[in-house]
């Protein structure tokens, strides 16, 4: 059931309806986020920065690099500030791309420039403001920001890192330019308060001390600044991440054409068996930093999330995400469905028919040809949403991903070969066949994500 269905059956309630506009806040971006204008090389190791070379250097020699610039500009990787703060074509970091929520009528959410510019920017701002907005969710002039800004993960980070960030923004290059008003119901910033008393929690990330160091530096990077919860946390009616489900899967829209959205199901992180349970954590970090593993490969949002983000990060930090993510316990496992015979029949011609070819008849695919259809984490998500998408439109690799050689290309698109019940009754088939542990598809659900 998608979030629209949910609002329309609340949303004319006065009182609920009022909070439910100020609150729905679920990331869309209006227009495909683009791909990385990330800033200029070198980016990964702030360890590497040669500082003390530089002090000895002539006047003419490149200028030194600050150590806290490079540190903040790796932290902006890692929070991946320039994916949400740039527009189709716009300058990094300038702001101006628009956010939808599934709920149309609410309109759009621009997010804001962040490069230094004192009146379109942030050249006016503190550092006690700009740590203000990361760690309260509010703007310099003390009003509410929606967490379509995720400041309900930024709030873990340390101070030193913010101001490290800060730091960095402020070398930027100053880009005169506003983004466009936001619709009625975002333009409305008080019933924030109302929805931060209820689901916000303020406050820095607390090493665990049972864990070791590694557990904690990756669970810091997975909670704060890699804000994975945006999209892999199931979210309530009001859109508040629910607590009880940290992790184990979420939904995420995305416009793929003006006014047209697609859902994307953001699989369950846990090691619950229909999550990341059958993947050893050098797979998970493997994907994260290359976007290849034996399990899966890269496609869809993860595309923006990799190629801006993680594939800067050290492998360092990458392995220590990993780490902290395959600790996570297992969450909504949900009971495999039983096939009939019928349905084995059915959904197993059209899998020959279509599948097999790379996927094998195993389901276990194999080296340059395509990862396993067994124990699929994106096969097992509640909602079929990102499956329906890789039947219909194929999966495809992003531009700038760093896939290393070996790795798989892009699958293609079906969408114009089978019918939606065609693809339903393969896509029910798949997800409880081969180990699997997904839900039955109905005709309609694919009709949807067409
Ligand atoms: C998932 C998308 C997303 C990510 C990631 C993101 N932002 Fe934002 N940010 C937004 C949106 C949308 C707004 C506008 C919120 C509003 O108007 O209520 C915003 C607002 C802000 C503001 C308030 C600016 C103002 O003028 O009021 C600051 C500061 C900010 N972001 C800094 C950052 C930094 C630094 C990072 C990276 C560490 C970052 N953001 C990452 C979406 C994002
Ligand atoms: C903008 C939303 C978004 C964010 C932020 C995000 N993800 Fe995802 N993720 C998705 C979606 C949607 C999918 C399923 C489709 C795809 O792979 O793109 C997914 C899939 C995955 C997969 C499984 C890939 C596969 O093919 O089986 C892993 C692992 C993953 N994400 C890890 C992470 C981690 C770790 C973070 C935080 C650093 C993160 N994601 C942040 C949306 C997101
Ligand atoms: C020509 C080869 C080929 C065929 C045919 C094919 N696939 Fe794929 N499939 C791939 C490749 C390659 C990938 C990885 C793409 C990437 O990394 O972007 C993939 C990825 C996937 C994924 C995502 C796996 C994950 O966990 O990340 C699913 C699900 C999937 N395919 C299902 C199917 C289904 C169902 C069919 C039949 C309609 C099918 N594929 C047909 C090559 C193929």
């Amino acid at each position: 059931m998608s979030h629209r269905t949910t609002l329309r059956t609340l949303g004319f309630s006065a009182a609920l309806g009022t909070l439910l506009t100020c609150a729905a806040i679920t990331l869309a971006p209006a227009q495909d986020t683009p791909t990385a204008p990330a800033p200029a090389a070198p980016a990964a190791e702030p360890a590497a920065a040669p500082a003390a070379d530089a002090s000895a250097a002539p006047a003419d020699a490149t200028p030194p690099v600050d150590p806290v610039v490079e540190k903040g500009k790796y932290l902006a990787l890692a929070g991946n500030c320039v994916s949400c703060h740039t527009r189709e074509g716009g300058e990094p970091f300038a702001g101006g791309l628009g956010f939808k929520t599934p709920y149309s009528f609410l309109g759009t959410i621009y997010s804001t420039n962040i490069t230094p510019d004192a009146e379109t920017g942030i050249g006016s701002w503190t550092e006690d403001q700009f740590k203000r907005a990361m760690h309260e969710g509010k703007a310099a002039d003390g009003s509410y920001l929606f967490p379509a800004f995720p400041y309900t993960s930024f709030t873990l980070v340390t101070d030193d890192d913010i101001h490290a960030i800060y730091t960095y923004l402020k070398t930027l290059a100053p880009v005169r330019t506003a983004p466009p008003s936001n619709g009625i119901a975002f333009a409305m910033r008080w019933p924030m308060a109302v929805w931060n008393a209820m689901f916000f929690k303020e406050g820095r990330y607390k090493p665990n001390a049972a864990q070791t160091d590694e557990w904690n530096r990756g669970a810091y990077l997975v909670e704060g600044l890699g804000h994975c919860s945006a999209c892999h946390t199931p979210r309530n009616l009001l859109l508040a991440e629910r607590n009880d489900a940290h992790l184990s899967g979420g939904i995420q829209p995305d416009l793929v054409a003006e006014g047209k959205y697609r859902m994307w199901s953001a699989v369950n992180l846990t090691s619950a068996p229909s999550g990341l349970g059958a993947w050893s954590a050098d797979q998970i970090a493997r994907y994260l930093k290359t976007g290849h593993s034996a399990k899966a490969g890269i496609f869809g949002p993860m595309n923006d999330v990799i190629i801006n983000s993680l594939q800067h990060l050290s492998a360092e930090d990458t392995k220590a995400m990993a780490i902290y993510i395959k600790s996570l316990p297992p969450i909504g496992d949900s009971p495999k469905q039983t096939l009939t015979d019928a349905q084995k029949t059915a959904g197993g011609d059209l899998y020959k028919k279509y599948c097999e070819e790379c996927h094998l008849a195993s389901g276990k695919g194999a080296f340059l040809k395509a990862p396993p259809i067994v124990g699929s984490a994106i096969l097992q998500t509640a909602n079929p949403a990102s499956l329906i998408n890789v039947i219909l439109y194929g999966a495809k690799v992003g531009k700038g991903s760093p896939t290393p050689g070996g790795a798989w290309e892009d699958m293609k698109s079906f969408g114009d070969k089978m019918t939606d019940e065609e693809v339903a009754t393969l896509a029910t088939y798949v997800r409880g066949s081969y180990d699997n542990h997904g839900g039955p598809v109905t005709t309609s659900q694919v009709g949807a994500q067409r």
